[in-house]
């Protein structure tokens, strides 16, 4: 017993397909269980979101009506931010403290993109042609349309389901498109709330949909939807390009965030007392289930001793635990098949000559929980060195030089994020330029703003989410020219 209102909510919700378990992740035990939407779920509410979308209900409304609407839904969710922590956590598996940042963040997400309701303009110009390729001899007057893209299929994985849906549903609503959200079949819970809270905030039936469901099911036959303009993702980059081949079918819009394998440097005259822990908890917290997770540190060759001693030693006091454990740093991973994921990385890295300062192995005790790990002589041929692992585990490499550790940090299908710790900062400048990552923090790890944008480079996704460009994926520009 949960004692949560969404559990019983959620079983009662009709499905066609499968019975699909939540477990929760520190116990190991049941807590919940809902049918599978399946392709018929899919089909429903995209039907739903077209009609609605045709009809102008939520697209022509004027900016300031969503505005108010959007900035409601933060109330609304505000009002229930204590139960919403408390099923993120539960149902991750996270600390509440931890939960609780996430659903302040998540709420921010409507906040900020509230303001852009009444700023979606396109421009003019006025354009004297003479002669040109059309031969025309006249003034015309030109301007532009910011349109919503129309109905979009917004899929979030589990590592911050609250966090992840507020995301993708605040731009998406802001731009006056309708929706289908699909959330991750491990994490069903608080997108209920989100439904609750969108319609008591105003936002006409229809316009946002929540189907809950399997990826293979559910989640492809939204993607392979004829009717679905774009499809919005976050997760593996194994599904990201199974999105892209499935847009092809109507050649939908696609935006991709897809994780990492990112880097963090630190130079020998670093402030040590900030790059440490910075570092440590830039691949721990969470179980290192963070997209931005800095998997990888290569430490100068000065530092090098002192750095890896100092995670290692970092990774010593963390205490594991689940939400009623009492004071804890990070939860578990969040089920036993991702689990086993990690625990199969380690291995692989230690069957190719890598070596374990610490770490390694599973806690003693239930869940799927695994000790953080640090790795060192991991050579970058390696899946560990490689590959995105999504749970606590580093690997620590010397360096000597600039060019050396930029090429070492570039060596990666992935780029979605890089960290430097130095004191000089020309050459933290200079590094930013080079690194080959959509966001690159200096003196400083984990950054996040509703008002930034945030997108990766190479395999690490396609687009933005945050800021002007995070909206701007969810809108269409229709150029108009008026011979005067
Ligand atoms: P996943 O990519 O399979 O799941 C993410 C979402 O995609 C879920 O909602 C899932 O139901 C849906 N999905 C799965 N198959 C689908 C399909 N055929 N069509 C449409 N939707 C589908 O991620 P998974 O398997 O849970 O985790 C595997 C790895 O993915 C992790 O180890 C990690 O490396 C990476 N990952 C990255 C995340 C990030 O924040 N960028 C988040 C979650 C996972
Ligand atoms: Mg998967």
């Amino acid at each position: 017993m949960t004692g949560l209102a969404v559990v019983d909510q959620l079983r009662e919700r009709p499905g066609v397909g499968d019975t699909i378990a939540i477990i929760d992740p520190v116990s190991e035990e049941q807590i919940g269980e809902f049918k599978d939407g399946g392709a018929e779920a899919i089909d429903a509410a995209v039907a739903r979101a077209r009609a609605t979308f045709d009809s102008g209900i939520w697209r022509d409304k004027p900016g300031s009506e969503k505005a108010k609407i959007l900035w409601k839904v933060a109330e609304l969710l505000d009002a229930r931010a204590a139960e919403l922590a408390q099923i993120d956590s539960l149902n991750t598996g996270m600390p509440l403290g931890q939960a609780s940042r996430n659903i302040d963040a998540a709420i921010e997400f409507f906040r900020y993109f509230s303001g852009w309701c009444t700023k979606i303009n396109g421009v003019a110009r006025d354009i004297r042609m003479s002669g040109g390729l059309n031969g025309y001899d006249a003034t015309i007057h030109s301007y532009s349309i910011k349109e919503p893209v129309g109905v979009v299929g917004l899929i979030i994985p589990w590592n911050g389901p609250a966090f992840n849906a507020a995301a993708k549903l605040a731009p998406s609503l802001a731009a006056g498109c309708s929706s289908v959200l699909k959330p991750a079949e491990e994490t069903p819970l608080s997108a209920l709330v989100f439904e609750q809270v969108l319609e008591a905030a105003g936002v006409p039936e229809g316009v946002t949909n929540l189907v809950q469901g399997w990826g293979h099911t559910a989640g492809q036959r939204l993607i392979e939807h004829p009717d679905v303009d774009k499809i919005a993702f976050t997760g593996s980059t194994e599904i990201g390009k199974k999105i892209v081949e499935a847009a092809g079918g109507n050649l939908k819009r696609v935006m991709l965030e897809l994780g990492g394998k990112s880097p963090t440097l630190i130079y020998d005259d670093a402030d040590l007392e900030r790059a440490i822990p910075a570092a440590a908890m830039g691949i721990f917290m969470h179980s290192g289930q963070a997209c931005v997770a800095g998997s990888r540190v290569f430490a100068q060759r000065g530092v090098y001793e002192p750095v890896l001693q100092g995670i290692s030693a970092f990774a010593g006091r963390l205490r594991f635990g689940g939400p009623n454990d009492g004071k804890v740093h990070s939860g578990p991973i969040i089920s036993e098949r991702q689990m086993n994921r990690v625990l199969g990385y380690i291995d692989d890295g230690k069957n190719n000559g890598a070596e374990v300062a610490i770490g390694g192995h599973r806690l003693d005790r239930p869940g799927w929980f695994v000790h953080p790990t640090v790795m060192t002589s991991v050579s970058s041929d390696t899946r560990v060195f490689q590959e995105e692992i999504f749970g606590p585990v580093v690997a620590v490499t010397p360096f000597d030089e600039d060019d050396e550790v930029v090429s070492l940090a570039n060596d990666s299908t992935y780029g979605l994020a890089a960290a430097v710790y130095t004191r000089d900062l020309s050459r933290a400048h200079r590094l930013a330029g080079r690194l080959d990552a959509g966001s690159v923090t200096l003196n400083c790890q984990m950054m996040w703003d509703p008002d930034v944008s945030f997108g990766g480079f190479k395999q690490s996704g396609w687009g933005y989410e945050n800021g002007e460009l995070g909206l701007d994926g969810y809108l269409r520009s229709k150029s108009v020219w008026t011979m005067l």
